[in-house]
């Protein structure tokens, strides 16, 4: 069992310039191993290393059919729009609107180096992009539009 404990925005390490991955050894498995029981425990659709106290650029994104391990992931290219509701396990009970893309392309590696390139769609684009940012220091609170009201959030399904 390998549950991490997940960091609220308060913490600085949620706001630091993570390193990339450059050793693809036991210490990185058993990482990205207790990163997608802490996912799946917290209910969430994607988890990044800082926000777990790991400044290495490191993500897990659930995408409904599979759990993506994602190491040293760059956006690739996006194209569309969508503005909706985004919420991240480190900021809880509240949602932003936020603007991102509606598809995005990403290129990373897996958890032996090999590099493989994963596309996502509306909630999974919208993943990529907040997770690498969360590698990059920045919380989607700090590029949203506004939080979402209450009035609003029980509006939405
Ligand atoms: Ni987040």
């Amino acid at each position: 069992m390998g549950l991490r404990k997940i960091l609220t925005v308060k913490e600085p390490s949620l706001h630091k310039m993570c390193r990339p991955v450059e050793k693809f050894d036991g210490k990185l498995h058993k990482l990205l191993d207790d990163m997608k029981e802490t996912l799946l425990d917290a209910g969430g659709v994607g988890l990044a290393a800082p926000q777990v106290g790991i400044l290495r650029r490191v993500v897990v994104v659930d995408t409904g059919e599979e759990i993506l391990e994602l190491v040293n992931p760059e956006l690739l290219e996006t194209s569309g729009e969508q503005v909706g509701a985004e919420g991240c396990l480190s900021v809880p009970g509240k949602y932003g609107l936020v603007k991102r893309p509606m598809v995005a392309k990403v290129r990373a590696q897996d958890r032996n180096g090999d590099y493989f390139e994963a596309e996502g769609e509306e909630l999974i684009a919208r993943c990529f992009c907040h997770e690498i940012d969360h590698l990059d220091g920045i919380v989607y609170t700090e590029v949203m539009e506004r939080y979402l009201t209450e009035e609003e959030l029980n509006g939405e399904d």
